[in-house]
């Protein structure tokens, strides 16, 4: 199994591991805007074959109260195929869409929604990816279920793997 950075002929192979997973389906031309906008953020799972079977669509947000305006990672859409499951991909990955906004956009945390009835991407993101919930969003998807809308905290990974800025005073003292 092979994780690597989503290219754009990986986008329809995708968008069929999404129609195959999710009930939250997306247009064509909304996969290329992730790929055209975040080339860095999204990544696919491919079997040894070369079949992807799992992938991670991520994007960048602003705040739109301009005083709060750090740059966010977003996680649009997650899943892996039913035959390759328990095996780790997910959290690798979102471990990677998550290195991958904070050293290309110096994002400050990564967000999400996920519907309350999900079990599995809940215990995911809980247990073993360590976001907590925000906020509750009633009736967020189109079949009138509330999301947890969730969030992670990025700052940890800028500190591992040294990628937190240069402070004034370090800059003015070297
Ligand atoms: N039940 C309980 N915990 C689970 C489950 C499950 N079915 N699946 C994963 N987990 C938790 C476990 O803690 C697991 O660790 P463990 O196997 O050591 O116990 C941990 O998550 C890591 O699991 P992974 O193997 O990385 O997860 P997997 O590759 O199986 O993918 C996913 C998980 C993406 C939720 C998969 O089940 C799936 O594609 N489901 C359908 C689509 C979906 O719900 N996507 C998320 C929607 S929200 C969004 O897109 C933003």
């Amino acid at each position: 199994m092979n994780i690597r950075c989503a290219q754009p002929e990986d986008l329809m192979n995708m968008q069929h591991c999404n129609l195959l997973c999710l009930p939250e389906n997306y247009q064509m031309k909304y996969y290329f805007y992730h790929g055209l906008s975040w080339p860095q953020l999204s990544y696919v799972a491919e079997d040894e074959g070369g079949k992807i079977v799992g992938y991670v669509l991520a994007k960048i947000d602003r705040e739109e109260d301009p005083e709060d305006s750090v740059p966010h990672g977003h996680i649009t859409s997650l899943a892996v195929k039913r035959s390759h499951r328990r095996l780790g991909l997910a959290k690798k990955l979102m471990d990677q869409a998550s290195r991958a906004m904070v050293e290309c956009f110096d994002a400050q945390y990564v967000s999400l929604h996920v519907r309350k009835s999900n079990r599995a991407a809940l215990h995911l993101y809980t247990n073993t990816l360590g976001f907590s919930i925000s906020e509750i969003e009633p009736k967020y998807y189109a079949d009138g279920e509330d999301a947890y809308a969730m969030r992670k905290d990025l700052t940890e990974i800028k500190d591992q793997h040294g990628l937190r800025q240069l402070q004034p005073e370090s800059i003015t003292a070297s």
